[in-house]
């Protein structure tokens, strides 16, 4: 056989026509219609479907393009007209046979067969024969090609095989382009979840340069993506001093294999571009893949966290100190107090004891002196007992304390509203030294002519206001009234705010968890 005859042959026409197709398109949305205009045009049909099963899974075969040629009568535009999104169940009409079998197949009068449910339609635009192809890759049958004339075409053995041959090499195509599209979408995905990520991702290579650097990175150290790849991680964000020891060390990670960095967390010094150090946490892990070993650093900013403990740790060793000092006051007051006079009442009672017999009338004065005294070391020993923790507060709670600060204070103060609901201890006292300190600076510093109370419960928490109207500008740091406050409802779990511009009053807000 010449080569003539072969290259003239309409099988081999199609064939080098989508062979063409396939090699030259590379968007998938013209790629059907196009194959469906090579095959149909060197083939003699007047209209061709393409059937795609869903990617992911069960499903209908729906009609994913639809191709009519323009030498073609109105019936089969009218009959394509009506295809375009149409689903057939994977065992319907022609599509669904040629699906179900595997098998290119040959329809002289598709009007004739009843099952399908497109004969009539068929019947009614003038479509006779039919011939059907399955598109097949190596994982499976992806679809089907569908070909209709308005003719009577008699069986071609040597057709069905070129529709044949043609269904395996869109299928290898359209495999291949889906299987490139998903590693699109996987990247994209992968891509997005770095950029969205609030830590530093770094991607170095096993000489340490930089490949990938995400936007929570150049937030952090100041350098933009393009200005980072390519460059030494340690010389981009490890500080001078350190830059040795961490060449070392991940030098070691890619030689063994191992070491302190790789898969732990550490904390570690970072520096900014600025040349600024902040406290960071480092993570380095070795990501598998072919090639040359390639590391991911983790890298978050702890800075808030060291700031956060910082002040934990100030505010246990102010608890500690407020306590030391409370139990130095208390002693003191005891010393120079109910002691002295305790110590008194003691001298005058032996000197009464003395005097009993030789003058009792003196005996008498000296035990009525010691009476008085021991009054006084009474009533000093019971004030003292109430500073430390107001019996009032036990008996009854925040209302009726409360209420005896308000009415002890020198200035003008209303009660707006106190809860009666009784509260664990700890939290009663706290709100009690809350309004007994903010009152107490509302007398000494305020100039106020008057100030108000409340303590209500507000979503599971117990929130404590005063309020007064005098000349503000209260500095929470400026003494250690409310800094010891800030420090009790901490531990509470609670909060202190203080609101107090210059000439406008203050506002001193406790809140504290009470559920
Ligand atoms: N209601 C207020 N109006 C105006 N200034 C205030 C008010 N409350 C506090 N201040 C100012 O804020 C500073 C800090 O108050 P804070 O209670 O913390 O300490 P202090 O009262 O000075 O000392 P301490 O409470 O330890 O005896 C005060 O020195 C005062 O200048
Ligand atoms: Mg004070």
């Amino acid at each position: 056989m010449r080569r003539g005859e072969i290259e003239s042959r309409p099988g081999a026409l199609a064939d080098r026509a989508v062979a063409r197709i396939l090699a030259e398109t590379s968007a998938d949305e013209t790629l059907y219609p196009q194959v469906l205009e090579a095959i149909g045009d060197s083939l003699g049909w007047e209209l061709g479907l393409i059937w795609e099963a869903p990617a992911s899974g069960d499903g209908p075969l729906t009609c994913a393009e639809v191709w009519c040629s323009p030498s073609a009568g109105d019936g089969a535009a009218q009959f394509a007209a009506t295809s375009p999104h149409t689903a057939l169940e994977r065992s319907e009409g022609l599509p669904g046979q040629v699906w179900t079998t595997g098998e290119a197949s040959w329809i002289v009068d598709f009007s004739a067969h009843a099952e399908f449910p497109r004969a009539e339609r068929a019947a009614a635009t003038g479509m006779r024969s039919a011939i059907c192809s399955p598109v097949i890759s190596g994982g499976g049958t992806l679809g089907v090609i569908e070909f209709f004339s308005s003719s009577t075409r008699e069986p071609d053995g040597e057709l069905l095989a070129a529709m044949a041959s043609l269904g395996s090499q869109i299928g290898q195509v359209v495999e291949r382009r889906r299987a490139e599209s998903r590693a699109r979408e996987a990247g994209e995905h992968h891509q997005a979840i770095v950029d969205a990520a609030l830590d530093c991702i770094i991607t170095i290579d096993e000489h340490g340069r930089v490949l990938e650097f995400n936007p929570a990175a150049e937030r952090t150290f100041g350098y933009g993506e393009s200005e980072a790849v390519g460059r030494d991680m340690g010389e981009l964000i490890v500080p001078p001093a350190l830059r040795e020891r961490h060449r070392e060390g991940f030098a070691r990670c890619v030689r063994e294999g191992t070491g302190a960095l790789l898969g732990h967390r550490i904390e570690i010094t970072g520096m900014r571009r600025d040349g600024r150090e902040f406290p960071v946490e480092l993570t380095i892990t070795r990501i598998e893949v072919p090639g040359a070993p390639r590391f991911t650093g983790f890298v978050r900013d702890i800075t808030e966290r060291h700031l956060a403990e910082a002040e934990l740790r100030a505010s246990r060793a102010r608890i500690v100190e407020a306590g030391d000092e409370a139990r130095r006051r208390i002693e003191r007051n005891l010393h120079d107090g109910a002691q002295q006079r305790l110590v008194n009442v003691s001298l005058g009672l032996r000197l009464a004891r003395a005097q009993v017999e030789q003058s009792p009338g003196e005996a008498a004065e000296l035990l009525e002196d010691a009476l008085d005294e021991l009054k006084l070391a009474t009533s000093e020993l019971r004030e003292l007992a109430r500073g430390i923790h107001p019996a009032v507060l036990s008996d009854g709670g925040l209302e009726p304390a409360i209420a005896g600060l308000v009415s002890g204070s020198q200035t003008r103060v209303r009660m707006e509203e106190v809860t009666a609901e009784r509260f664990p201890p700890s939290v009663e006292a706290a709100v009690y030294f809350v309004v007994a300190e903010a009152l107490t600076n509302v007398a000494r510093y305020a100039e106020a002519s008057e100030a108000a109370v409340a303590v209500c419960r507000e979503d599971g928490r117990l929130r404590v206001e005063v309020r007064d109207d005098g000349r503000g500008g209260a500095d929470p740091d400026g003494g250690s009234g409310l800094r010891g406050l800030a420090d009790r409802l901490a531990a509470l779990g609670g909060e202190l705010s203080v609101e107090s511009p210059p000439g406008e009053g203050t506002t001193v807000i406790a809140s504290i968890p009470c559920a």
